[in-house]
């Protein structure tokens, strides 16, 4: 299904893809982690409100777990989110949903920035960096944060190697990217794909990495639910 609402987007514009379709199987809520409760709200609130009042987006593509596109475009309307262009059925991987949202950027669109549900706290500031270092001529960008622990490579139980931290960032979303770069990368073979700079690096593009927010945790698990809504709530309404 690709249920489309008013469209509101810019031709040429900054186009996001808010991927939300997961199950959130390591979360073990009743519901699909997008829809788990955060500060009273869905937790899909919080990143769809932030992109939505954000100066540098211009349409928003969701794509939604199958079985509730309509809670999604429901949200969005509570939320008077009028950038929302489409609500999405999402696939069977992240890389999926990707690609099915991706169908609904139109071609004239030149940037597309992409971002996971699950990383509710998304602000301005990271947007701006990011937009900022692909307008210098890269085809993306990834927010990327210095690994503080020793970092190994493990085969069967026994270290192989010591690798060096100082050139390993773990990297977040929203990641941004020429949107013609974007689709290429999703032209061809998506699974086991984690992130999408890696399939635009797959393709020959030339991927920057900015200072990323620690921010941007990952939800992933109750206790990171619980370390987000702590969050939230210091931030007050
Ligand atoms: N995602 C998606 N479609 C999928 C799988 C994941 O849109 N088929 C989205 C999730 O909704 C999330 C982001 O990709 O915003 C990162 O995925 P992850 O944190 O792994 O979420 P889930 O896959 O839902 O969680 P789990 O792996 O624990 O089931
Ligand atoms: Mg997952």
């Amino acid at each position: 299904m690709s249920t489309s609402s008013s469209a509101s987007g810019e031709a040429g514009g900054t186009w996001a893809i808010l991927v939300a379709a997961g199950s959130g199987s390591r979360l073990g809520s009743d519901r699909p982690k997008a829809f788990a409760g955060l500060a009273g709200r869905p937790l899909l609130a919080e990143s769809l409100e932030r992109l939505d009042t954000s100066e540098w987006v211009d349409a928003i593509v969701v794509a939604a777990p199958p079985g509730w596109e309509e809670p999604a475009i429901l949200l969005a309307e509570e939320l008077v989110a009028s950038k929302v262009a489409a609500v999405v059925t999402g696939g069977a991987t992240r890389a999926e949903s990707v690609r099915i949202a991706l169908a609904e950027v139109p071609e004239d669109a030149l940037v597309v920035l992409v971002h996971d549900a699950a990383r509710p706290l998304v602000d301005d500031a990271v947007i701006e960096r990011l937009l900022a270092r692909l307008a210098e001529g890269v085809d993306g960008v990834v927010p990327g944060i210095a690994i503080g622990d020793t970092v190994k490579r493990v085969e069967r139980g026994i270290v192989a190697e010591t690798i060096d931290r100082e050139a390993l960032v773990a990297v977040q979303t929203p990641q941004v990217f020429v949107a013609e770069r974007l689709r290429a990368g999703y032209s061809g073979e998506v699974a086991g794909a984690t992130d999408c700079a890696s399939l635009v690096e797959r393709t020959g593009g030339r991927v920057a990495v900015v200072a990323g927010d620690p921010r941007l945790v990952k939800v992933t698990t109750a206790s990171d639910l619980e370390l987000v809504a702590r969050l939230v709530e210091d931030e007050g309404p």
